[in-house]
């Protein structure tokens, strides 16, 4: 199997823009999945709820037919995450998109930082699909910190964690490899680049996207 993914600066706010560099950057490369950055459509840094919460109501469906679009064409699955709104409640989730749409979707567990202030933690635990002929896992970003988000993964038969991510600390690109090792799982962490400065605090994407065997090499 082949899997690729995608590293780069999403511009904050410009969805379709995002979007569509995205499957230009991907250009005819080959792979049967791709994995993109958390909130790669939207970029990470609201300024508050209601910021996200507009961004979620106003893109989402769209970004899932443009992706499902894509996965048609190149007969391949797509990865990545995004401001999921059910109900009242925000969530920072990743989708799992095939040719006839969403397959399956993961809502974060361990929040970030201000996260805590846009969303609420995810509530689905942590499942595993079957699709492409593998059992597919997903986690976001900071679940990497807890050992117990790859361990339930690989509990439920996950073969491959698909890991969308907006990394700022430094240290996941190191311990990926120890998940990897300690359950057994091939792990694909996309992460972006660049820097956002929306509130006072600047955050800056350490990029470092890799794919990470059983045996802990990248
Ligand atoms: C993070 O979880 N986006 C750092």
């Amino acid at each position: 199997m082949k899997i690729g993914m995608v590293q780069f600066a999403p511009d904050f706010g410009a969805v379709n823009e995002n979007i569509e560099r995205v499957i230009r950057l991907i250009g005819n490369r080959d792979a049967q999945i791709w994995v993109l950055p958390e909130l790669f459509a939207t970029g990470y840094q609201f300024v508050d709820r209601s910021e996200a919460e507009a961004l979620a109501k106003n893109t989402s469906k769209l970004m899932i037919q443009r992706l499902a679009k894509f996965a048609r064409e190149r007969n391949c699955l797509i990865a990545g995450g995004f401001p999921e709104l059910d109900g009242s409640k925000l969530y920072n989730s990743a989708f799992l998109v095939g040719a006839d749409g969403l397959m399956a979707t993961y809502r974060k567990v361990h929040l970030f930082d201000r996260e805590k202030e846009i969303f609420s933690p995810g509530n689905m635990g942590f499942p595993v699909v079957e699709a492409g002929g593998v059992r597919l896992g997903m986690m976001v970003c900071f679940d990497w910190y807890f050992p117990e988000s790859a361990r339930t993964l690989a509990k439920g038969g996950a073969q491959i964690i698909l890991h969308p991510s907006n990394l700022v600390l430094p240290h996941c690109p190191d311990s990926m490899p120890v998940r990897c090792l300690e359950n057994r799982v091939f792990a694909i962490t996309a992460n972006r680049v660049g820097f956002e400065k929306r509130t006072e605090e600047q955050l800056t994407y350490i990029g470092k996207s890799q794919i990470v065997s059983p045996q802990g090499e990248i």
